[in-house]
């Protein structure tokens, strides 16, 4: 068995409210570039999974939603409280007057482990953040409003809130390769690698704070995805969860542009970790166009007329528009990433499902 092997940071999934809305918010107010229109694969109601990216739609900066008012979620303890961006340094108070701009509920600017950042509410009640990092040079997506010098790079990290440390904490060192690198009041911050933006998990202790709800529902953080690189990594990763008695991992998942396992975690937070498919995002569209149109997986495809009658109608803003990007010269492709390994472990899809409604809200 070897030891885990955990590069960062792979996406942060949400539950947000109205599609439009979570659209508008994330790219206009956030500013991340919409990379991919699709649905959750699971379950009997159809559901938009939109998929947002920095300029070079890079593992560790891709936030997922699924926009679910439907059902409302409870926020609380044992799961995602906020998840966080990095931006360069000194660029708070642009963000300030952003936000003023944009007229979103905000923090002011507070400070965690020497480093600044402002927290900020979106429509459904999910809570984001932009944190000053000085050392983070990945490109971010320009808007209109927000040029690539101020734009969210990429993720700082998520805060997790938990009742208790002690065995979050050990999770995240045994199971998953983490160190504790800081302790800052309530917070404890954990790092792998080289430690800083994308490779961050940040745990808040709020003893007496009620649990949150599990399953999806609007204005709640459903999982984070950590990046495990290949899927012979994942295999392993699965069978070091099993020796150290983390013996509810999922089976390994086809999630199309990667595949993925689940476990709960003990301070409640479920966490996947997903080795990116060859092609990854760009597998299915030119990269110069992720996002711009609805796309299902093939074994779905044939049933697109049924299931985009059950969504509800979105439209992407200009600037997510390539005609409309101002990012022209940073559309470049990403890296290849390995073509899966012959004879190595197979991954489980739903091909096939009955769906009895959308993401309308339940009378
Ligand atoms: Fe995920």
């Amino acid at each position: 068995m070897s030891n885990p092997v955990i590069y960062g940071l792979h996406h942060i999934t949400l539950c947000a409210s109205g599609a439009q809305e979570d659209v508008d918010f994330i790219t206009q107010v956030l500013g991340l570039r919409l990379i991919k229109q699709t649905v959750l694969f699971d379950g009997r109601y159809a559901h938009y999974h939109l998929y947002y990216g920095n300029a070079n739609a890079e593992v560790g900066s891709v936030l997922t939603t699924f926009p679910y008012r439907r059902i409302p979620g409870r926020p609380g303890s044992g799961q995602i409280s906020a998840t966080s961006y990095a931006v360069s340094k000194g660029t708070l108070p642009f963000w300030k007057d952003h936000l003023k701009r944009h007229k979103i509920e905000h923090s002011g600017i507070q400070e965690r482990f020497g480093q600044s950042f402002i927290r900020f509410t979106h429509p459904s009640g999910l809570l984001l953040e932009v944190i000053e990092d000085a050392n983070d040079t990945r490109a971010g997506w320009a808007t209109d409003q927000i040029d690539s010098q101020v734009a969210a790079r990429g993720f700082h990290g998520p805060v997790l809130s938990v009742r208790e440390v002690e065995e979050e904490e050990r999770f995240f060192i045994e199971a998953l390769g983490f160190r504790k690198t800081g302790v800052d009041g309530p917070y404890h911050r954990f790092e792998i690698g080289s430690g800083g933006a994308g490779k961050t998990l940040v745990l808040l202790h709020e003893p007496d704070r009620r649990a949150g709800s599990w399953g999806f529902g609007a204005g709640t953080g459903h999982h984070l995805a950590l990046d495990i690189g290949t899927d012979e990594a994942l295999a392993e990763q699965k069978n070091l969860y099993e020796e150290l008695g983390y013996t509810d991992c999922s089976e390994i998942k086809d999630r199309n542009y990667f595949h993925s396992i689940y476990v709960r975690s003990p301070g409640g937070i479920l966490t996947e970790c997903a080795a990116m498919a060859p092609g990854g995002f760009a597998r299915d569209e030119p990269f110069d166009q992720l996002g711009m149109a609805l796309l299902l997986p093939p074994w779905f495809e044939d049933r697109r007329q049924e299931i985009m009658g059950m969504l509800e109608p979105i439209v992407v803003p200009e600037a997510n528009r390539p005609a409309g990007a101002q990012t022209a010269s940073r559309l470049v492709p990403p890296p290849e990433p390995a073509p899966a390994a012959a004879g190595g472990p197979t991954a489980s899809r739903r091909t096939n499902a009955t769906f009895i409604g959308g993401d309308v809200p339940q009378q």
